[in-house]
Protein backbone atom coordinates (compact mmCIF):
# COMPACT_ATOMS: atom_id res chain seq x y z
CA UNK A 1 0.00 0.00 0.00
CA UNK A 2 1.64 3.18 -0.89
CA UNK A 3 2.01 5.74 1.80
CA UNK A 4 -0.26 8.99 1.64
CA UNK A 5 1.47 11.28 4.10
CA UNK A 6 0.21 14.92 5.32
CA UNK A 7 3.60 16.76 4.92
CA UNK A 8 6.27 14.95 3.12
CA UNK A 9 8.28 16.17 6.25
CA UNK A 10 10.71 13.26 6.46
CA UNK A 11 9.48 12.58 9.90
CA UNK A 12 6.74 9.25 10.38
CA UNK A 13 3.46 8.77 8.57
CA UNK A 14 2.44 8.92 12.48
CA UNK A 15 4.31 11.91 13.59
CA UNK A 16 2.83 14.19 10.45
CA UNK A 17 -0.69 12.42 11.56
CA UNK A 18 -0.24 13.82 14.83
CA UNK A 19 1.14 16.92 14.23
CA UNK A 20 -1.58 17.62 11.23
CA UNK A 21 -4.41 16.61 14.22
CA UNK A 22 -2.54 18.90 16.49
CA UNK A 23 -3.20 21.36 14.21
CA UNK A 24 -6.49 21.17 12.89
CA UNK A 25 -7.98 20.04 16.48
CA UNK A 26 -9.52 23.78 17.33
CA UNK A 27 -11.54 23.72 14.26
CA UNK A 28 -11.82 19.47 13.45
CA UNK A 29 -15.34 19.39 15.15
CA UNK A 30 -17.17 22.64 13.09
CA UNK A 31 -15.41 21.81 9.71
CA UNK A 32 -16.54 17.48 10.07
CA UNK A 33 -20.47 18.60 10.90
CA UNK A 34 -19.78 21.98 8.18
CA UNK A 35 -18.59 19.50 5.22
CA UNK A 36 -20.36 16.58 6.03
CA UNK A 37 -23.61 19.22 6.11
CA UNK A 38 -24.64 17.39 9.92
CA UNK A 39 -24.49 13.73 7.80
CA UNK A 40 -21.09 12.22 9.67
CA UNK A 41 -23.64 12.55 12.75
CA UNK A 42 -26.15 10.12 11.11
CA UNK A 43 -23.11 7.86 9.84
CA UNK A 44 -21.72 7.56 13.82
CA UNK A 45 -25.04 6.93 14.95
CA UNK A 46 -26.01 4.19 12.50
CA UNK A 47 -22.72 2.66 13.45
CA UNK A 48 -23.80 2.89 17.22
CA UNK A 49 -27.30 0.98 16.48
CA UNK A 50 -24.74 -1.81 14.88
CA UNK A 51 -22.50 -1.86 17.94
CA UNK A 52 -25.59 -2.17 20.21
CA UNK A 53 -26.84 -5.16 18.59
CA UNK A 54 -24.18 -7.60 20.49
CA UNK A 55 -24.96 -5.40 23.71
CA UNK A 56 -21.12 -4.58 24.71
CA UNK A 57 -20.03 -3.77 28.31
CA UNK A 58 -16.62 -2.94 27.71
CA UNK A 59 -15.38 -0.46 24.26
CA UNK A 60 -12.62 0.30 23.16
CA UNK A 61 -13.12 3.32 20.59
CA UNK A 62 -9.70 3.79 18.72
CA UNK A 63 -8.11 7.24 17.28
CA UNK A 64 -11.12 8.67 19.16
CA UNK A 65 -10.05 12.08 18.19
CA UNK A 66 -12.85 14.60 20.54
CA UNK A 67 -14.73 11.95 21.27
CA UNK A 68 -17.74 12.06 18.94
CA UNK A 69 -18.02 8.30 18.71
CA UNK A 70 -17.28 7.58 22.57
CA UNK A 71 -19.96 10.00 23.31
CA UNK A 72 -22.70 8.28 20.97
CA UNK A 73 -21.70 5.08 22.50
CA UNK A 74 -22.56 6.33 25.90
CA UNK A 75 -26.54 5.55 24.76
CA UNK A 76 -25.83 1.79 24.80
CA UNK A 77 -24.58 2.48 28.85
CA UNK A 78 -22.25 0.57 28.50
CA UNK A 79 -19.93 -0.32 31.91
CA UNK A 80 -16.49 1.46 30.51
CA UNK A 81 -15.50 3.25 27.25
CA UNK A 82 -11.56 3.83 26.57
CA UNK A 83 -10.73 6.19 24.09
CA UNK A 84 -7.31 6.31 22.73
CA UNK A 85 -5.81 8.84 19.97
CA UNK A 86 -2.10 10.02 19.23
CA UNK A 87 -3.07 13.26 19.30
CA UNK A 88 -3.21 15.32 22.43
CA UNK A 89 -4.81 18.12 21.34
CA UNK A 90 -7.70 16.11 19.64
CA UNK A 91 -7.98 14.61 23.17
CA UNK A 92 -7.90 17.98 24.78
CA UNK A 93 -10.91 18.86 22.88
CA UNK A 94 -12.43 15.65 23.73
CA UNK A 95 -11.90 16.03 27.49
CA UNK A 96 -13.64 19.12 27.77
CA UNK A 97 -16.82 17.44 25.86
CA UNK A 98 -16.44 14.33 27.74
CA UNK A 99 -16.62 15.91 31.73
CA UNK A 100 -20.68 15.09 31.65
CA UNK A 101 -20.03 11.60 31.01
CA UNK A 102 -18.16 9.55 33.92
CA UNK A 103 -17.93 6.34 31.85
CA UNK A 104 -15.69 8.07 29.19
CA UNK A 105 -12.00 7.82 30.26
CA UNK A 106 -9.64 9.25 27.07
CA UNK A 107 -5.79 7.99 26.76
CA UNK A 108 -3.21 8.68 24.58
CA UNK A 109 -2.45 5.50 22.90
CA UNK A 110 -1.65 4.04 19.96
CA UNK A 111 -3.84 2.10 17.97
CA UNK A 112 -1.10 0.10 16.36
CA UNK A 113 0.48 -0.62 19.63
CA UNK A 114 -1.98 -1.10 22.43
CA UNK A 115 -1.53 -0.89 25.48
CA UNK A 116 -4.20 -3.41 26.82
CA UNK A 117 -4.03 -7.09 27.70
CA UNK A 118 -5.80 -9.65 25.23
CA UNK A 119 -9.34 -10.26 24.99
CA UNK A 120 -10.11 -7.31 27.39
CA UNK A 121 -13.20 -5.86 25.30
CA UNK A 122 -16.25 -6.30 24.38
CA UNK A 123 -16.37 -3.91 20.93
CA UNK A 124 -13.75 -2.10 19.25
CA UNK A 125 -14.48 1.02 17.26
CA UNK A 126 -12.91 3.36 15.23
CA UNK A 127 -14.35 5.92 13.04
CA UNK A 128 -12.16 7.65 10.30
CA UNK A 129 -8.97 6.43 12.20
CA UNK A 130 -7.86 3.64 10.20
CA UNK A 131 -6.72 5.54 7.16
CA UNK A 132 -4.70 7.30 8.93
CA UNK A 133 -2.78 4.89 10.71
CA UNK A 134 1.13 4.44 9.79
CA UNK A 135 0.56 0.26 9.58
CA UNK A 136 -2.84 -0.57 8.81
CA UNK A 137 -2.39 -4.75 9.34
CA UNK A 138 -0.41 -3.86 12.73
CA UNK A 139 -3.23 -1.94 13.75
CA UNK A 140 -6.16 -4.50 12.77
CA UNK A 141 -4.27 -7.56 14.53
CA UNK A 142 -3.53 -5.27 17.55
CA UNK A 143 -7.48 -4.61 17.76
CA UNK A 144 -8.25 -8.31 17.60
CA UNK A 145 -5.59 -8.92 20.19
CA UNK A 146 -7.80 -6.93 22.54
CA UNK A 147 -10.99 -8.41 21.86
CA UNK A 148 -12.50 -11.09 23.83
CA UNK A 149 -13.09 -14.14 21.56
CA UNK A 150 -16.38 -13.28 19.75
CA UNK A 151 -15.80 -9.48 20.41
CA UNK A 152 -16.20 -7.42 17.46
CA UNK A 153 -14.59 -4.93 15.88
CA UNK A 154 -16.40 -1.74 13.80
CA UNK A 155 -14.80 0.19 11.48
CA UNK A 156 -16.36 3.30 9.80
CA UNK A 157 -13.99 5.12 7.12
CA UNK A 158 -14.80 7.01 3.98
CA UNK A 159 -14.23 4.57 0.95
CA UNK A 160 -15.13 5.67 -3.13
CA UNK A 161 -18.59 6.23 -4.52
CA UNK A 162 -19.18 3.38 -7.36
CA UNK A 163 -21.68 5.65 -9.25
CA UNK A 164 -20.16 7.65 -12.04
CA UNK A 165 -22.79 10.65 -11.77
CA UNK A 166 -22.21 10.74 -7.72
CA UNK A 167 -18.75 9.82 -7.62
CA UNK A 168 -17.82 13.14 -10.30
CA UNK A 169 -19.63 15.44 -8.57
CA UNK A 170 -18.41 14.27 -4.75
CA UNK A 171 -14.29 14.44 -5.86
CA UNK A 172 -15.56 18.21 -7.24
CA UNK A 173 -16.11 18.89 -3.87
CA UNK A 174 -13.78 16.96 -2.38
CA UNK A 175 -10.84 17.36 -4.07
CA UNK A 176 -11.71 21.56 -4.72
CA UNK A 177 -14.10 23.25 -2.33
CA UNK A 178 -12.97 21.15 0.69
CA UNK A 179 -9.74 21.56 0.72
CA UNK A 180 -10.31 25.81 -0.04
CA UNK A 181 -12.38 26.18 2.79
CA UNK A 182 -10.16 23.48 4.86
CA UNK A 183 -7.34 25.68 4.47
CA UNK A 184 -9.13 28.95 5.17
CA UNK A 185 -10.57 27.88 8.53
CA UNK A 186 -7.99 25.51 9.75
CA UNK A 187 -5.12 27.30 8.85
CA UNK A 188 -3.30 24.01 8.25
CA UNK A 189 -2.84 24.16 4.41
CA UNK A 190 -2.36 20.32 3.64
CA UNK A 191 -4.89 18.47 5.95
CA UNK A 192 -7.68 18.57 3.49
CA UNK A 193 -5.57 17.96 0.56
CA UNK A 194 -3.97 15.17 3.08
CA UNK A 195 -8.12 14.32 2.91
CA UNK A 196 -9.00 13.27 -0.06
CA UNK A 197 -5.87 11.76 -1.07
CA UNK A 198 -5.32 9.26 1.28
CA UNK A 199 -9.12 8.43 0.58
CA UNK A 200 -8.03 7.57 -2.71
CA UNK A 201 -5.65 5.61 -1.75
CA UNK A 202 -7.22 3.86 0.93
CA UNK A 203 -9.01 0.15 0.33
CA UNK A 204 -12.39 0.30 0.14
CA UNK A 205 -15.12 -2.92 0.08
CA UNK A 206 -14.07 -6.06 -1.08
CA UNK A 207 -10.34 -4.87 -0.62
CA UNK A 208 -10.54 -3.71 2.97
CA UNK A 209 -12.45 -6.97 3.86
CA UNK A 210 -9.28 -9.02 2.44
CA UNK A 211 -7.37 -7.19 5.04
CA UNK A 212 -9.44 -7.95 7.49
CA UNK A 213 -9.63 -11.09 7.17
CA UNK A 214 -5.78 -11.24 6.94
CA UNK A 215 -5.66 -10.25 10.31
CA UNK A 216 -7.80 -13.58 11.32
CA UNK A 217 -11.35 -11.48 11.17
CA UNK A 218 -14.08 -13.98 10.67
CA UNK A 219 -17.89 -13.35 9.96
CA UNK A 220 -16.78 -10.05 8.40
CA UNK A 221 -19.57 -7.04 7.02
CA UNK A 222 -19.12 -4.88 5.02
CA UNK A 223 -22.30 -1.70 4.52
CA UNK A 224 -21.97 1.18 2.08
CA UNK A 225 -23.59 4.22 3.39
CA UNK A 226 -24.69 7.22 1.19
CA UNK A 227 -24.05 5.91 -1.98
CA UNK A 228 -20.42 4.97 -0.80
CA UNK A 229 -19.09 8.21 0.53
CA UNK A 230 -18.37 5.96 3.71
CA UNK A 231 -18.38 2.18 4.94
CA UNK A 232 -19.21 0.49 8.09
CA UNK A 233 -16.88 -3.05 8.77
CA UNK A 234 -18.01 -5.47 10.99
CA UNK A 235 -15.96 -8.25 11.73
CA UNK A 236 -15.75 -10.91 14.72
CA UNK A 237 -12.62 -12.29 16.68
C1 LIG B 1 -10.29 11.99 11.28
S1 LIG B 1 -9.94 11.88 12.97
C2 LIG B 1 -11.30 10.93 13.56
C3 LIG B 1 -11.65 11.24 14.99
C4 LIG B 1 -12.94 10.60 15.48
N1 LIG B 1 -12.86 9.16 15.52
C5 LIG B 1 -14.13 11.04 14.66
O1 LIG B 1 -14.89 10.19 14.19
O2 LIG B 1 -14.31 12.24 14.50
C6 LIG B 1 -8.63 10.71 12.97
C7 LIG B 1 -7.98 10.53 14.33
O3 LIG B 1 -7.13 9.38 14.26
C8 LIG B 1 -6.04 9.60 15.14
N2 LIG B 1 -5.01 8.62 14.84
C9 LIG B 1 -4.31 8.48 13.68
N3 LIG B 1 -3.47 7.44 13.77
C10 LIG B 1 -3.63 6.91 15.01
C11 LIG B 1 -3.05 5.82 15.71
N4 LIG B 1 -2.09 5.07 15.16
N5 LIG B 1 -3.48 5.56 16.95
C12 LIG B 1 -4.43 6.32 17.54
N6 LIG B 1 -5.00 7.38 16.95
C13 LIG B 1 -4.62 7.67 15.70
C14 LIG B 1 -5.70 11.06 14.85
O4 LIG B 1 -4.88 11.64 15.82
C15 LIG B 1 -7.10 11.69 14.77
O5 LIG B 1 -7.53 12.18 16.01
Amino acid sequence: MTQVTPYNSGESKKQQVATMFNNVAPTYDFLNHFFSLGIDKLWRNKLVTLIGRSNPKWILDVATGTADLAIAETKLNPEKIIGIDISEKMLAVGREKTKRFPVIELQTGDGENLNFSEDTFDAVSVSFGVRNFENVNSGLSEMRRVLKPGGKLFILEFSKPANWLIKNIYYFYFCNVLPFVGKLISKDARAYTYLPESVRQFPDGKKFIDLLQLAGFKNTECIPLSFGISTIYIAEK
